[in-house]
């Protein structure tokens, strides 16, 4: 079943440079890109986005961390792609994620740890509502389509 997921390179992400190799992943495993932006994420955002961990000992870390530089946010489309997604980049820890994962392969720490992607259909719809307006999802088909799907 096609769904879609909201996505972001961390700004530990982009000032690694590893933005591409992040999206080169999504692009292999046949996901469409909808909507892709690079932001600067306002305090404002950053509270929305992470409001539910409000009042948890990390948060204020959390949102200096989300605010401290850019980050590549997009809009994926896929066949199960929320749940994929959040297999791709693997557990929270870096340190419990495995090999092959986004986060076992790149990263070290809980509070540096690459990736965002949203973790159910409720979260994703709201996610993305909160970083993107309806015009900047991209209404287009991909060349191989025919190719992925039967
Ligand atoms: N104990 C922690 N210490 C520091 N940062 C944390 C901790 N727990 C979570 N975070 C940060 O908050 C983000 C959101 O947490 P959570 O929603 O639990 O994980 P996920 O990003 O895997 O959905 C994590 O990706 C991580 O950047
Ligand atoms: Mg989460």
């Amino acid at each position: 079943m096609a769904e879609r997921t909201f996505v972001m390179v961390k700004p530990d992400g982009i000032q690694r440079r590893l933005a591409g190799e992040v999206l080169a992943r999504f692009e292999r495993a046949g996901l469409k890109i909808v909507a892709l932006k690079f932001v600067q994420v306002s305090r404002r955002l950053a509270e929305r986005h992470y409001a539910v961990h409000r009042g948890k000992p990390f948060y204020e870390g959390l949102i200096e961390y989300i605010t401290s530089g850019p980050v590549l946010a997009m809009v994926l489309e896929g066949n199960h792609v929320i749940s994929r997604v959040r297999t791709m980049v693997g557990a929270t820890d870096p340190g419990q994620a495995q090999p092959g994962t986004i986060r076992g392969d790149y990263a070290q720490e809980i509070g540096r740890n690459i990736v965002h992607a949203s973790d159910g259909p409720e979260t994703a719809r709201q996610e993305i509502d909160l970083w993107f307006s309806p015009d900047d999802m991209v209404d287009y088909e991909m060349s191989d389509r025919a190719w992925l799907f039967e």
